[in-house]
Protein backbone atom coordinates (compact mmCIF):
# COMPACT_ATOMS: atom_id res chain seq x y z
CA UNK A 1 0.00 0.00 0.00
CA UNK A 2 1.08 3.45 -0.73
CA UNK A 3 -1.06 5.90 0.98
CA UNK A 4 -4.39 5.52 2.98
CA UNK A 5 -6.08 8.12 4.46
CA UNK A 6 -8.29 7.38 6.78
CA UNK A 7 -11.40 9.75 8.33
CA UNK A 8 -10.02 12.88 6.52
CA UNK A 9 -11.86 15.98 6.91
CA UNK A 10 -11.08 19.48 5.88
CA UNK A 11 -12.67 22.66 6.93
CA UNK A 12 -11.84 26.50 6.08
CA UNK A 13 -13.10 29.17 8.26
CA UNK A 14 -15.19 31.62 6.48
CA UNK A 15 -15.90 34.41 8.81
CA UNK A 16 -18.04 33.12 11.55
CA UNK A 17 -18.94 30.27 9.90
CA UNK A 18 -16.94 27.18 8.84
CA UNK A 19 -17.28 25.38 5.32
CA UNK A 20 -16.77 21.58 5.26
CA UNK A 21 -14.71 20.76 2.24
CA UNK A 22 -14.03 17.24 2.67
CA UNK A 23 -16.06 14.98 5.12
CA UNK A 24 -14.26 11.98 6.23
CA UNK A 25 -12.83 10.88 3.10
CA UNK A 26 -11.34 6.96 3.12
CA UNK A 27 -8.89 6.51 0.48
CA UNK A 28 -6.29 3.64 0.29
CA UNK A 29 -4.00 3.81 -3.28
CA UNK A 30 -1.47 0.42 -3.70
CA UNK A 31 1.70 0.53 -5.45
CA UNK A 32 0.85 0.32 -9.24
CA UNK A 33 -2.66 1.72 -8.87
CA UNK A 34 -4.05 4.62 -11.73
CA UNK A 35 -7.17 5.76 -10.42
CA UNK A 36 -8.75 8.33 -11.41
CA UNK A 37 -11.00 10.84 -8.90
CA UNK A 38 -13.88 12.42 -10.53
CA UNK A 39 -16.38 15.08 -9.55
CA UNK A 40 -18.60 18.15 -10.50
CA UNK A 41 -16.86 21.61 -10.03
CA UNK A 42 -16.19 22.39 -6.28
CA UNK A 43 -16.72 19.09 -4.92
CA UNK A 44 -13.05 18.87 -3.16
CA UNK A 45 -11.03 17.33 -5.92
CA UNK A 46 -8.41 20.27 -5.75
CA UNK A 47 -8.58 20.14 -2.16
CA UNK A 48 -8.28 16.38 -1.69
CA UNK A 49 -5.35 16.58 -4.52
CA UNK A 50 -3.62 19.51 -2.13
CA UNK A 51 -3.74 17.11 0.81
CA UNK A 52 -2.38 13.90 -1.23
CA UNK A 53 0.20 15.82 -2.34
CA UNK A 54 1.22 17.58 1.03
CA UNK A 55 0.83 20.87 -0.23
CA UNK A 56 -1.75 21.54 2.58
CA UNK A 57 -2.53 19.78 5.60
CA UNK A 58 -6.12 18.32 6.77
CA UNK A 59 -8.00 19.64 9.48
CA UNK A 60 -8.71 15.98 10.79
CA UNK A 61 -7.86 12.75 10.33
CA UNK A 62 -4.92 10.20 9.09
CA UNK A 63 -2.67 10.38 6.53
CA UNK A 64 -0.06 7.73 5.96
CA UNK A 65 2.65 7.93 2.69
CA UNK A 66 4.95 5.07 1.73
CA UNK A 67 4.74 4.24 5.71
CA UNK A 68 5.19 7.61 7.27
CA UNK A 69 2.21 9.53 9.18
CA UNK A 70 2.17 12.73 7.02
CA UNK A 71 -0.66 14.39 9.69
CA UNK A 72 2.42 13.85 12.42
CA UNK A 73 5.22 15.91 9.88
CA UNK A 74 6.70 19.35 10.31
CA UNK A 75 6.64 21.73 7.27
CA UNK A 76 10.66 20.81 5.86
CA UNK A 77 9.50 17.01 6.54
CA UNK A 78 6.08 17.78 4.15
CA UNK A 79 8.75 20.24 1.82
CA UNK A 80 11.36 16.78 1.29
CA UNK A 81 8.18 14.70 0.83
CA UNK A 82 6.58 16.37 -1.84
CA UNK A 83 10.43 16.90 -3.47
CA UNK A 84 11.32 13.30 -3.11
CA UNK A 85 7.93 11.21 -3.06
CA UNK A 86 5.66 13.16 -5.60
CA UNK A 87 5.55 13.95 -9.21
CA UNK A 88 2.89 17.06 -9.80
CA UNK A 89 1.55 17.55 -13.16
CA UNK A 90 -1.53 20.70 -13.21
CA UNK A 91 -3.54 21.61 -15.76
CA UNK A 92 -1.94 25.23 -16.15
CA UNK A 93 1.71 23.14 -16.20
CA UNK A 94 3.51 25.78 -13.63
CA UNK A 95 6.50 25.39 -15.76
CA UNK A 96 8.70 28.68 -14.89
CA UNK A 97 8.57 30.91 -18.14
CA UNK A 98 12.16 31.85 -18.22
CA UNK A 99 14.09 28.74 -17.81
CA UNK A 100 14.19 26.21 -20.76
CA UNK A 101 12.70 22.49 -21.19
CA UNK A 102 15.84 20.91 -19.80
CA UNK A 103 16.28 22.80 -16.77
CA UNK A 104 12.70 23.49 -16.34
CA UNK A 105 12.76 19.20 -15.77
CA UNK A 106 15.51 19.09 -13.74
CA UNK A 107 13.97 21.42 -11.37
CA UNK A 108 12.98 19.10 -8.92
CA UNK A 109 16.52 17.97 -8.63
CA UNK A 110 17.81 21.50 -8.29
CA UNK A 111 15.71 21.94 -5.20
CA UNK A 112 16.91 18.32 -3.97
CA UNK A 113 20.90 19.09 -4.25
CA UNK A 114 21.76 16.92 -7.14
CA UNK A 115 24.68 18.18 -8.75
CA UNK A 116 24.60 19.97 -12.18
CA UNK A 117 26.01 16.72 -14.53
CA UNK A 118 23.42 14.44 -12.77
CA UNK A 119 20.76 16.71 -12.76
CA UNK A 120 20.97 17.52 -17.09
CA UNK A 121 21.65 13.83 -17.67
CA UNK A 122 18.55 13.21 -15.93
CA UNK A 123 16.13 15.82 -17.09
CA UNK A 124 17.40 14.36 -20.73
CA UNK A 125 16.06 11.28 -19.60
CA UNK A 126 12.85 12.56 -18.55
CA UNK A 127 12.43 14.60 -21.88
CA UNK A 128 13.19 11.73 -24.22
CA UNK A 129 10.60 9.35 -22.27
CA UNK A 130 7.97 12.27 -23.06
CA UNK A 131 9.29 12.18 -26.75
CA UNK A 132 10.88 16.08 -26.74
CA UNK A 133 14.85 15.65 -26.86
CA UNK A 134 14.32 17.77 -29.93
CA UNK A 135 13.18 20.52 -27.69
CA UNK A 136 15.47 20.97 -24.68
CA UNK A 137 16.37 24.53 -25.57
CA UNK A 138 13.08 25.97 -25.63
CA UNK A 139 11.50 27.90 -23.25
CA UNK A 140 7.64 27.39 -22.64
CA UNK A 141 6.79 30.37 -24.88
CA UNK A 142 8.56 28.48 -27.97
CA UNK A 143 6.48 25.55 -27.41
CA UNK A 144 2.89 24.54 -27.88
CA UNK A 145 0.43 23.32 -25.03
CA UNK A 146 0.87 19.65 -25.23
CA UNK A 147 4.43 19.85 -25.48
CA UNK A 148 4.09 22.15 -22.31
CA UNK A 149 2.41 19.31 -21.08
CA UNK A 150 5.06 16.89 -21.67
CA UNK A 151 7.80 18.97 -20.07
CA UNK A 152 5.03 19.00 -16.64
CA UNK A 153 5.84 15.46 -17.05
CA UNK A 154 9.14 15.09 -17.38
CA UNK A 155 9.71 16.95 -14.63
CA UNK A 156 7.41 14.97 -12.62
CA UNK A 157 9.08 11.71 -13.14
CA UNK A 158 12.30 13.15 -13.28
CA UNK A 159 12.96 11.99 -9.49
CA UNK A 160 11.62 9.24 -9.96
CA UNK A 161 9.04 9.19 -7.12
CA UNK A 162 6.45 6.59 -5.35
CA UNK A 163 3.12 8.39 -6.68
CA UNK A 164 2.11 11.02 -9.99
CA UNK A 165 -0.49 12.66 -9.38
CA UNK A 166 -2.38 14.69 -11.59
CA UNK A 167 -5.16 17.61 -11.60
CA UNK A 168 -6.74 17.98 -14.90
CA UNK A 169 -3.65 16.98 -17.10
CA UNK A 170 -5.84 17.92 -19.85
CA UNK A 171 -7.96 20.70 -19.05
CA UNK A 172 -5.68 23.01 -21.25
CA UNK A 173 -5.24 20.74 -24.03
CA UNK A 174 -6.56 20.07 -27.28
CA UNK A 175 -7.76 16.49 -27.79
CA UNK A 176 -4.82 15.54 -29.80
CA UNK A 177 -2.53 16.53 -26.94
CA UNK A 178 -4.86 15.43 -24.63
CA UNK A 179 -4.50 11.67 -25.94
CA UNK A 180 -0.93 12.12 -25.90
CA UNK A 181 -0.89 13.09 -22.25
CA UNK A 182 -3.23 10.05 -21.48
CA UNK A 183 -0.72 7.46 -23.74
CA UNK A 184 2.11 8.95 -21.57
CA UNK A 185 0.11 8.46 -18.16
CA UNK A 186 -0.64 4.28 -20.32
CA UNK A 187 3.10 4.27 -20.85
CA UNK A 188 4.16 5.57 -17.31
CA UNK A 189 1.60 2.86 -15.63
CA UNK A 190 3.07 -0.04 -17.37
CA UNK A 191 6.48 0.78 -16.33
CA UNK A 192 5.52 0.42 -12.77
CA UNK A 193 4.25 4.18 -11.84
CA UNK A 194 1.61 4.33 -9.27
CA UNK A 195 -1.12 7.40 -10.47
CA UNK A 196 -3.19 9.54 -9.38
CA UNK A 197 -5.41 11.65 -12.05
CA UNK A 198 -7.78 14.18 -10.74
CA UNK A 199 -10.87 15.15 -13.73
CA UNK A 200 -14.32 16.26 -14.35
CA UNK A 201 -14.25 14.25 -17.83
CA UNK A 202 -15.71 10.83 -17.71
CA UNK A 203 -13.22 10.45 -21.07
CA UNK A 204 -10.75 11.05 -19.68
CA UNK A 205 -11.52 9.56 -16.01
CA UNK A 206 -12.23 5.84 -18.36
CA UNK A 207 -8.53 5.60 -19.25
CA UNK A 208 -7.54 5.03 -15.65
CA UNK A 209 -7.87 1.79 -13.85
CA UNK A 210 -10.72 2.66 -11.67
CA UNK A 211 -12.44 5.70 -10.49
CA UNK A 212 -13.93 7.00 -7.48
CA UNK A 213 -16.35 9.75 -7.27
CA UNK A 214 -16.32 12.73 -5.11
CA UNK A 215 -19.43 15.26 -4.58
CA UNK A 216 -19.89 17.85 -1.93
CA UNK A 217 -16.77 16.38 -0.26
CA UNK A 218 -18.20 12.96 -0.39
CA UNK A 219 -15.54 10.60 -1.45
CA UNK A 220 -17.47 6.98 -2.79
CA UNK A 221 -15.99 4.24 -4.60
CA UNK A 222 -16.30 3.59 -7.87
CA UNK A 223 -15.58 0.64 -10.24
CA UNK A 224 -12.04 -1.16 -11.33
CA UNK A 225 -11.49 -2.11 -14.74
CA UNK A 226 -9.07 -4.71 -15.72
N1 LIG B 1 -9.12 28.48 0.84
C1 LIG B 1 -10.43 28.23 0.80
N2 LIG B 1 -11.27 28.85 1.65
C2 LIG B 1 -12.60 28.59 1.63
N3 LIG B 1 -13.18 27.71 0.80
C3 LIG B 1 -12.41 27.07 -0.07
C4 LIG B 1 -11.00 27.28 -0.13
N4 LIG B 1 -10.50 26.49 -1.11
C5 LIG B 1 -11.53 25.84 -1.64
N5 LIG B 1 -12.69 26.17 -1.02
C6 LIG B 1 -14.03 25.65 -1.33
O1 LIG B 1 -13.95 24.23 -1.34
C7 LIG B 1 -14.78 23.69 -2.36
C8 LIG B 1 -13.96 22.72 -3.18
O2 LIG B 1 -12.96 23.41 -3.92
P1 LIG B 1 -11.96 22.63 -4.90
O3 LIG B 1 -11.02 23.63 -5.46
O4 LIG B 1 -11.38 21.48 -4.17
O5 LIG B 1 -12.98 22.11 -6.02
P2 LIG B 1 -12.71 21.25 -7.35
O6 LIG B 1 -13.50 20.01 -7.22
O7 LIG B 1 -11.25 21.13 -7.59
O8 LIG B 1 -13.37 22.17 -8.46
P3 LIG B 1 -12.92 22.48 -9.99
O9 LIG B 1 -13.39 21.30 -10.81
O10 LIG B 1 -13.70 23.71 -10.32
O11 LIG B 1 -11.45 22.67 -10.02
C9 LIG B 1 -15.34 24.85 -3.14
O12 LIG B 1 -16.68 25.03 -2.77
C10 LIG B 1 -14.49 26.02 -2.71
O13 LIG B 1 -15.25 27.20 -2.70
MG1 LIG C 1 -9.94 21.86 -9.06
Amino acid sequence: MILEMHDICKDYPMGKSVTHVLKNVDLTVNEGDYLAIMGPSGSGKSTLMNLIGCLDVPTSGTYILGGRNMTKCTDNQLADVRNKEIGFVFQSFHLLPKLNALDNAALPLLYGGVGKTERRERALEALKIVGLEDRIDHRPDQLSGGQCQRVAIARAIVGQPKLLLADEPTGALDSESGRMVLALFEQLHKNGATIIMITHDRDVASHAHSIKYIRDGILTGGETYA
